[in-house]
């Protein structure tokens, strides 16, 4: 696969534990991205590795993929089978890889797992003030439909049965 302006961009399954390691680290940079110095405390290393591991191992229906640039890892997404829906639990770009169309691409990729499931629906969750995220997600058809009063955290959902998706 390749993206805008990037075409060394591999999209491909998470492999080894260096990288469920990487993914982790970046899974604790989402929270101090997104949510500040609170989000980053909020879980150990070792809690998000297992996280990961969860969508590997078979302990939740889902995938971990990775966006290879240049041969080291510029990205990652995960989705899992959650309620009827593919839900994407996470999604990071390397600040230095941004704005390239690698996560579109990891998207497409998640999208492309969801159907294999034979589900119809998919979803992500996350601050309702993350434009970059949400921008990514609406330009692909994706709606807010719920937002938390309290935490400010919204899902965003899409059928991706819907018109000329690819
Ligand atoms: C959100 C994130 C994954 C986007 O990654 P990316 O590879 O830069 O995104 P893409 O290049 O694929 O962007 C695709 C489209 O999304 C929208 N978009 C992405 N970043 C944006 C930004 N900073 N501001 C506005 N729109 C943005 C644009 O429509 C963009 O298309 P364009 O570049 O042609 O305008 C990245 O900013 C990131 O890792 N953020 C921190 C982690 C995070 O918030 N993860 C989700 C937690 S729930």
């Amino acid at each position: 696969m390749t993206t805008r302006g990037q075409p060394n961009v591999r999209i491909r399954p998470l492999a080894g534990e260096a990288e469920l390691d990487l993914v982790a680290r970046r899974m604790r940079a989402t929270l101090a991205e997104v949510i500040g110095p609170d989000g980053e405390s909020m879980y150990t290393l070792e809690w998000l590795r297992d996280r990961v591991r969860q969508h590997l191992d078979g302990r939740h229906v889902g995938a971990a993929f990775v966006a290879e640039l240049d041969g080291a890892v510029a990205g990652h997404t995960i989705v899992r089978r959650e309620e009827g829906c593919g839900l994407f639990s996470t999604t990071y770009v390397d600040p230095a890889a941004r704005r390239a169309g690698i996560a579109e691409a990891l998207l497409e990729r998640g999208e492309e797992w969801i159907r294999a499931q034979g589900l119809e629906r998919a979803a992500t969750h996350t601050a309702g003030g993350n434009t970059p995220l949400l921008k990514l997600y609406e330009r692909r058809g994706y709606a807010v439909v719920f937002t938390d009063p309290d935490s400010g955290m919204v899902r965003l959902e899409a059928d991706l049965t819907a018109g000329s998706r690819t």
